[in-house]
């Protein structure tokens, strides 16, 4: 139980970094032009984008595959609906105004065939928009990018390193190292997680929204920190 809190508090503590403040203001902005405000936010993770909507205003939804997220997610926001599911063939009984997906959640479909049908179930499940990024893509990948970084909050510091590799030409793969120091009790752990990614281009996501009978626009949200691999993330912005 200490080790999943801990868990909890570095995943959050790593990407702090990230702007959901400002990501959060696009989602805002497009379902507060919808009728009931619904919102289902795909890969929700920890649920940073969605939990800063008030409940009395807006239906939120989050889905993940990961239980482990999941259940932070619930913890740290008891007002929102969350639920368990694979963004490629979840199946709900009622569509929402806005359907997100972002934090590149759908980089975790590693071929074309299942990312155009995680889009398709994000598409089917809106009434009025979908909007997903692509943070880690093709067209301007930095191969072999290292990261080195040391997060720190009143009660653990985190040291988070890892080397990002390109693997049979479409793959990025990365193993980050994870060592904890537990300000608090004084103790140390460490661990390791695995991750693989498909880089898409811009192309090839375009190619399937056309596939599909969408267009899209891409939009600049200027929410990714410069000096960073994550300056290169796009949005993809589709109204139904
Ligand atoms: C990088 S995290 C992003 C989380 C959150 N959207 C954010 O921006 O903080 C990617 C998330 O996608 C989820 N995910 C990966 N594959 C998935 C799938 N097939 N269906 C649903 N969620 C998935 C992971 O469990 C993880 O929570």
């Amino acid at each position: 139980m200490i080790m999943y809190e801990q868990l909890a508090e570095i995943y959050d503590l790593i990407n702090a970094g990230i702007p959901y403040d400002r990501e959060y203001e696009l989602l805002k902005l497009l379902t507060d032009k919808s009728k009931d405000k619904s919102l289902l936010d795909v890969g929700c993770g920890t649920g940073e984008h969605i939990h800063f909507f008030s409940p009395e205003s807006y239906n939120i939804f989050g889905l993940d595959y990961s239980k482990g997220m999941l259940d932070i997610a619930r913890a740290k926001n008891p007002h929102i609906n969350f639920m368990h599911g694979d963004m490629s063939d979840f199946a709900l009984d009622r569509k929402f105004s806005v359907v997100s997906c972002l934090g590149s959640a759908l980089q975790y479909n590693l071929t074309l065939e299942d990312l155009e049908r995680s889009i398709k179930n994000l598409l089917e499940h809106a009434n009025d928009y979908v909007i997903f990024d692509v943070r880690y893509c093709i067209d301007k990948w930095i191969d072999g990018y290292v990261k080195d970084k040391t997060y720190e909050n009143d009660s653990i510091i985190v040291r988070e390193s890892w080397v990002s590799n390109r693997v049979d030409e479409v793959y990025s793969v990365w193993e980050p190292k994870f060592e904890v120091h537990n300000k608090l009790t004084g103790e140390d752990f460490e661990y390791m997680d695995y991750h693989k990614i498909r880089l898409f281009s811009i192309n090839e996501i375009a190619t399937i929204l056309t596939t599909l009978g969408y267009s899209y626009e891409l939009i600049d949200v200027s929410a990714a920190p410069v000096n960073d691999v994550r300056h290169t993330q796009f949005y993809f912005l589709i109204k139904k």
